[in-house]
């Protein structure tokens, strides 16, 4: 087997990496299931921003070294984020977060829509997946909503295919829900999107720190996600297909360039965070490298890290399913059976009776587990499983620096909880 060293998943390593994993609470050391709303750093992220401040703190295009030592890094990390997506440098924009990019997505595209225009989004994604586009029924563009299969919480394909018409000039989906975990199969729906000459958008925020993301076998036209979501700070990113880039017209300041994707990015960036999304990159491709030492380029990496993380996080969903499961009163939304775990992610909701969600929150939390409660703005979802007007749910999100031992706490404190 000589060249082709695989090895076991390095927990070790990992948490070592985050030097926030060792907080301490109430004599707990803290159990980080709250990815779902933003992921630890690793201190390589912490050290590029900091470096961008010693050396490289100024405005972009100046003709002296640390504004070139700027260009530079920013050039560096839209090649981090071109192997992330597998695109061109000059497909990648950067900006706030997903929802700031994307209502102004919404915006430039708007502008080249007439009244009865459609645009699809679904029950399932984020509102940032939603309200940007409703926005454009000021325009008299008919937003049509594609519903879920209740029982597993995954996209009715054949309502999407019934919503999908002639008129539709925009399908809006997400790669995976934040709520309940399930992935969609984004491909097939971008060829539908296509045959009706659609673009499709994706939201791949979720999905992004728990799956390889790749847009040329997508073939999707837009794809955002949020590096604070995979380990890196909190920023937007955006892929673009490079004509469309260059078609769509961002509302800009007149002195800023017109030149793709530079104008897509109104005015000063985050500059010392996007410093760190080079480092969140690189730090994947390095867990890669660790997990199988054959890999040369940073995206075939990516792609080891990604098939590392899949099957450990997996491991760690299956045994919280089978705890949970055990528990009297408890309702998990979405994909329970562990063949079909290949359609969801580890990201969890659940109602234990009628608890309200804060209070089991709440309880967590003193036990220095971090988990959230509520809707986490998956707003149609929340008030299409009735949950909304009872606090939501409580969401557990697992990523690669968790353990079975944090399962096993959660498990255990639940446990408590309802037999209190
Ligand atoms: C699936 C999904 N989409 C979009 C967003 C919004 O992302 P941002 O905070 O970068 O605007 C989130 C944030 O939680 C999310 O989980």
């Amino acid at each position: 087997m000589q060249g082709t060293e695989k090895k076991a998943f390095d927990t070790a390593w990992v948490r070592e990496q985050f030097p926030s994993l060792k907080l301490q609470v109430n004599g707990h050391t803290a159990a980080f299931l709250d990815g779902p709303a933003g992921t630890q750093v690793p201190k390589q992220v912490m050290d590029a921003v900091q470096n961008y401040f010693l050396t490289a703190n100024a405005n972009t295009c100046g003709a002296f070294a640390t504004s070139r030592r700027n260009d530079a890094i920013i050039a560096s990390a839209r090649g981090a984020m071109a192997d992330f997506f597998n695109c061109d440098s000059n497909e990648v924009v950067f900006g706030q977060n997903m929802t700031t990019i994307t209502f102004a997505l919404a915006r430039a595209i708007g502008r080249e829509l007439q009244a009865g225009d459609e645009i699809v989004v679904t029950t399932l994604d984020h509102d940032a997946n939603v309200a940007p586009w409703r926005a454009l029924e000021e325009k008299g563009v008919v937003i049509r909503q594609v519903d879920i299969r209740e029982a597993d919480c995954t996209l009715d394909l054949e309502d999407l295919k019934r919503k999908i018409t002639a008129k539709t000039k925009l399908v809006a989906v997400g790669y995976a829900s934040n709520m309940v975990g399930t992935i969609n199969p984004v491909g097939e729906i971008t060829k539908l999107a296509h045959a009706a000459g659609a673009l499709m958008f994706i939201d791949a925020v979720h999905y992004a720190p728990h799956g390889l993301i790749d847009v040329k076998a997508l073939d999707c036209d837009f794809l955002a996600c949020s590096p604070y979501k995979f380990f890196g700070p909190h920023m937007g990113t955006l892929y673009g297909k490079r004509k469309h880039l260059e078609k769509f017209k961002p509302y800009k300041v007149r002195p800023a360039t017109d030149l793709s994707p530079e104008c897509w990015e109104t005015g000063t960036q985050v500059q010392e965070l996007i410093a760190g999304i080079t480092a969140a990159v690189d730090y994947i491709a390095e867990l890669g490298r660790r997990s199988d030492s054959t890999v040369k380029s940073r995206r075939e990496a990516l792609q080891a890290a990604y098939r590392a993380t899949h099957q450990y996080e997996t491991g760690l969903l299956t045994r919280l399913i089978e705890g949970l499961q055990t528990i009297p009163g408890m309702r998990i939304f979405g994909i329970t059976d562990a063949k079909r775990f290949d359609e969801r992610c580890s990201t969890l909701s659940f109602r234990l009776g009628d608890h309200n969600p804060t209070k089991i929150a709440a309880f967590l939390g003193d036990r220095g587990i971090f988990t959230w409660d509520g809707n986490f703005y998956a707003l149609n979802l929340s008030e299409r499983l009735g949950v909304e007007r009872h606090g939501g749910v409580l969401r557990v999100g697992l990523v690669h620096y968790n353990t079975m031992d944090e399962v096993d706490r959660l498990l255990a404190a639940l446990r408590e909880f309802v037999s209190r």
